[in-house]
């Protein structure tokens, strides 16, 4: 939008602009400039407007933006260029994504180059590699306190390496999604360093308050996000002798973005790594970007007019670049953070899909989709241009962050239900057979979350050491039934690393006093190479879950339905322990897929005259995407037998 008040601002710090910037060939530069600088204006006028250097800040700002732009190699601009043309290419079902940390997936980056192979060969083709920033020894919190944030960290590779797997991984048209730790910095960080030394300008960079005034107002609003191992939000510094607001770790020094010297440092920071090659920067811990008195500290507007701002700057310099939101909040404050507009993202394009996670989880226990479609009914559509993250677990806890409304809906009590679940995926409840520990635990507010790998979570680490291969298979089958609703349900599926081969629980954490307090480490796995191998093996369990990934990504490559363009209809069974959705192919009329998955350790069935007649699916000759078989059918009686999913068609595609 042209307006008179930016737009000559814009001429004079144009003007301004030095002179090694001014000789640069900027075309395309000045024109992304030119179209993102009024909302660019008003969103850094709103949130620093009222300060003395305000004009000075922004003549920074742009001058960070130019000179990133100039060092943005010709391969990455002829990119930005390709996907402003195409720019719905990441709703494609092309895309399957998987999270990994390098050193425990391949030692370092060059190993990780060296296992490329491995993961063209399950399908994956975008890959996030957790932090890789330099981070002390110990208090790293597995790489999310940075205290380098343009530094590989030596005991993974160096910046060489990683361009080269970034040239490694573009070559075979694989995405590189890198994390950009934006809400805190490790306090071995330089930053931290300088304001302990009672530097006044990094001071300014954090929360620091000389007594308990001000920490103690903001505690009584705050919650504890590590209430085990590190309780309170602030820390006292014993060399400053001062608190600082750390809300994660007692490590983790929180950035102070009403600064907006620290916004634009760390605008500059994710466009060096846009310029180091990644396709997508994954934004942690986005909910906490500004802190107010009184409130949470989450969620807060700021926060995200602050992605608003990061995004409109991003855009201008590397605009091939998508943002991912780490936002483990409510369902109705996650859609929040693609920004509200009716159509394009204007915070982040792609946001991780908690909710359905949680539910996922809550239906393997129950045994029921009850909550889950419940839960499902009541997010809301995304915007047209974002797309979700649709993941079964991360390295972080599982969360049941579902609305307590919908519990009660679905005829739950939500205390006593949440209570159930952590009982259940620990194994505390009688008749389950998962091996979770609770993590998080509040004694004051009776929460918890769970830490496990997904195929201890769901019996398959107590089924092997029983020996009952029906209860393997069991825990097979819902591993795979869970991957089918993250690759159908519209989004990119987020596998997490060593699940394709079904690692179980790691506990040696336990014997690394660095990690022993923090049991998300024993879903953090370091691959055994010699067990991946096991995935050719006829009959293993690694093959029998590697090979059920391969070909559930396959199928979702070449199923158009799968796109994420709004294209998902819940559909009502009367059956609670089936979930069924529709997906229509956006580009093509009548050809759609029923997607059904069984949560029941009971065959149930689906009655297909009730879908016919409400004009979602005809029924006469169905076929499995998956199996590549018609299914069972007893007259108008789908049957679904236990834990199995289908992707059901009217028609054979030849
Ligand atoms: C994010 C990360 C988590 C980390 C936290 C603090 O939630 O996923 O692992 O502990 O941020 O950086």
């Amino acid at each position: 939008m042209y307006e008179q008040v930016s737009h000559s601002l814009l001429n004079k710090i144009l003007d301004e602009l030095k002179p090694e910037i001014r000789r640069r060939d900027l075309r395309h530069f000045y024109t992304r400039l030119g179209a993102n600088f009024y909302a660019i204006y008003s969103l850094f006028h709103h949130l620093y407007g009222q300060r003395d250097d305000f004009e000075q800040q922004m003549v920074n700002l742009v001058e960070v933006m130019a000179r990133q732009y100039i060092k943005r190699n010709g391969d990455l601009k002829q990119s930005d260029i390709e996907r402003e043309q195409s720019h719905n290419w990441f709703l494609s079902q092309q895309w399957v994504g998987m999270a990994l940390y390098v050193d425990g997936f391949a030692d370092d980056l060059t190993g990780a180059r060296s296992h490329l192979g491995y993961l063209q060969d399950l399908g994956v083709n975008m890959v996030h590699m957790m932090p890789i920033l330099r981070c002390p020894a110990g208090a790293s919190d597995g790489g999310y306190a940075v205290s380098d944030f343009r530094n590989i960290d030596a005991r993974v590779g160096t910046l060489e390496q990683l361009r080269e797997l970034a040239d490694s991984m573009r070559v075979r048209d694989m995405l590189l999604t890198l994390d950009v730790v934006v809400n805190h910095t490790s306090d071995e960080h330089e930053w931290a360093q300088r304001a302990r030394a009672g530097e006044k300008k990094y001071e300014d960079y954090f929360y620091i308050f000389r007594d308990r005034n001000i920490p103690d107002m903001f505690e009584e609003t705050m919650p504890e996000i590590f209430p085990e191992t590190a309780p309170g939000n602030f820390t006292f510094d014993t060399t400053m002798k001062k608190w600082v607001m750390t809300v994660f770790n007692d490590y983790q020094w929180d950035l102070n973005y009403s600064n907006p010297a620290v916004f634009i440092e760390m605008v500059d920071i994710i466009l060096f790594w846009a310029n180091q090659g990644a396709d997508i920067v994954r934004l942690d811990a986005v909910a906490f970007l500004w802190k107010k008195i009184g409130t949470t500290c989450q969620n807060e507007r700021e926060a995200h007019l602050i992605l608003q701002l990061m995004k409109d700057c991003s855009q201008v310099t590397a605009p091939g670049v998508l943002f991912i939101a780490e936002a483990i909040v409510a369902p109705v404050e996650i859609i929040k953070y693609f920004g509200e507009d009716a159509v394009i993202a204007k915070e982040c394009e792609i946001a991780y899909n908690a909710t359905f996670m949680a539910l996922l989880w809550e239906a393997v226990a129950t045994k029921n989709a009850k909550l889950l479609d419940q839960g499902i009914r009541s997010l809301p559509d995304k915007l047209d241009r974002a797309t979700w993250l649709n993941y079964v677990r991360c390295h972080d806890d599982i969360g049941l962050g579902f609305d307590d409304t919908d519990i009660i809906k679905a005829g739950y009590n939500p205390y006593a239900h949440r209570r159930f679940l952590v009982d259940y995926f620990t194994g505390v409840y009688d008749a389950s057979p998962a091996r979770g520990q609770p993590f998080g635990v509040n004694f004051k507010t009776g929460d918890a979350r769970i830490s496990g790998s997904l195929a201890s979570l769901v019996g398959l680490e107590s089924a092997l050491l029983a020996g009952d291969e029906a209860a393997i298979q069991r825990s097979i089958d819902i591993i795979l039934l869970l991957h089918s609703m993250i690759m159908s349900f519209g989004g990119i599926p987020l596998l997490y690393y060593g699940d394709e081969i079904g690692n179980l629980n790691d506990c040696t954490f336990l014997q690394d006093e660095n990690k022993a307090h923090d049991n998300r480490w024993m879903h953090r796995p370091r691959i055994d190479w010699t067990k991946a191998e096991l995935r050719n093996q006829h009959g293993s369990v690694e093959q029998r879950i590697f090979m059920g990934l391969q070909k559930m990504i396959a199928v979702r490559k070449s199923t158009a339905a799968f796109a994420d363009y709004n294209n998902r209809w819940l559909i009502e069974t009367g059956n609670p322990h089936l979930f069924v959705f529709l997906r229509n192919n956006p580009f093509q009329l009548n050809d759609s897929v029923l997607v059904v998955g069984n949560f029941d350790a009971a065959p149930q069935s689906l009655t297909l005259s009730d879908l016919s007649n409400r004009g979602h699916f005809e029924y006469g000759r169905l076929y499995d995407l998956y199996s590549g078989e018609s299914p069972q059918q007893f007259n108008d009686q789908l049957v679904v037998p236990p834990h199995r999913f289908y992707w059901l068609t009217d028609h054979r595609l030849s």
